[in-house]
């Protein structure tokens, strides 16, 4: 029997829980899945209500709630929130209302990019939902003082990854329409600031040609989620063989 299917088992060995609106999120997971190859997980890809990006904070906020519910209920001993606009509008209240369990959040990762910027422009790619949220607003006010941040919502690029259209003519038609203006801006820094987006990196990169770096701080949360499991007791021993399983709203579930 798989590890996320016990109750019987010590909390450490229960599996890590990753939320997001629909499969962008797996760029997460298989980070983390490479940083703690001991761990099991479940994934809930949130496609019957893709888009988050555009919906309202309360919105997002209950179905994170809910999302968050079905994990615990599978004995989940911590959450990744593998979802920008999610984190945005609703890790604080998940916090509050599930106070004895771990939460790791993503945000579009300005400061790294600001601080390693020569041209002091960087392009930040996200939806409406991230760029309104107040994390987003405090990291930009404090680490990208004097450099030019240029905000695009991509909402299409999620479009595309949930319809598993990440090459071709018409995605790199999107991408180049987002793209080109930042680095004619003289963007020297592209961050990726919502899960969906890495999925799309390699046409990214592309349309870049060499001329601005892609930021992903998928491998960075996956180190934060190793290190907050270790400074909570909660790796698991290695003893069990770990499971993952892949539930996706509005379609039938499956392994992976
Ligand atoms: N993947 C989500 C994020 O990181 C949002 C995509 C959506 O709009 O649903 O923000």
């Amino acid at each position: 029997m798989s590890a996320s299917a016990r109750s019987d088992l010590p909390r450490e060995e229960g599996p890590v829980g990753f939320f997001d609106s629909g499969l962008g999120g797996l760029c997460i997971l298989e980070a983390f899945k490479r940083e703690c190859p001991g761990e099991s997980t479940v994934y809930i890809a949130d496609s019957e209500n893709c888009p988050y990006g555009n919906k309202s904070a309360d919105e997002i906020t209950c179905l994170s709630e809910a999302n968050t519910r079905k994990l615990l209920a599978r004995g989940c001993k911590m959450v990744v929130v593998a979802c920008n606009t999610a984190t945005a509008a609703a890790i604080d209240k998940l916090r509050a209302s599930h106070p004895s369990v771990p939460f790791i959040g993503i945000e579009p990762a300005v400061k790294p990019a600001a601080l390693k910027s020569k041209s002091g422009v960087v392009g930040v790619l996200a939806t409406a939902g991230t760029f309104g949220g107040r994390l987003y607003r405090e990291t930009k006010a404090r680490f990208a003082k004097g450099v030019e941040v240029i905000a695009v919502v991509a909402d299409e690029f999620v479009e595309l990854v949930e319809k598993g259209e990440t090459s071709g003519k018409r995605a790199e038609a999107a991408v180049r329409a987002k793209i080109a203006p930042l680095i004619a801006a003289g963007a020297d820094h592209i961050v990726l600031g919502c899960t969906h987006f890495p999925h799309l990196r390699p046409l990214i990169e592309k349309v870049c040609g060499g001329r601005a770096e892609v930021v992903d701080p998928s491998e960075a949360v996956a180190r934060q989620a190793k290190r907050v499991l270790v400074n909570s007791g909660l790796l698991a021993s290695g003893r069990l063989e770990p499971a993952h399983e892949f539930l996706r709203t509005g379609r039938a579930r499956k392994n992976r």
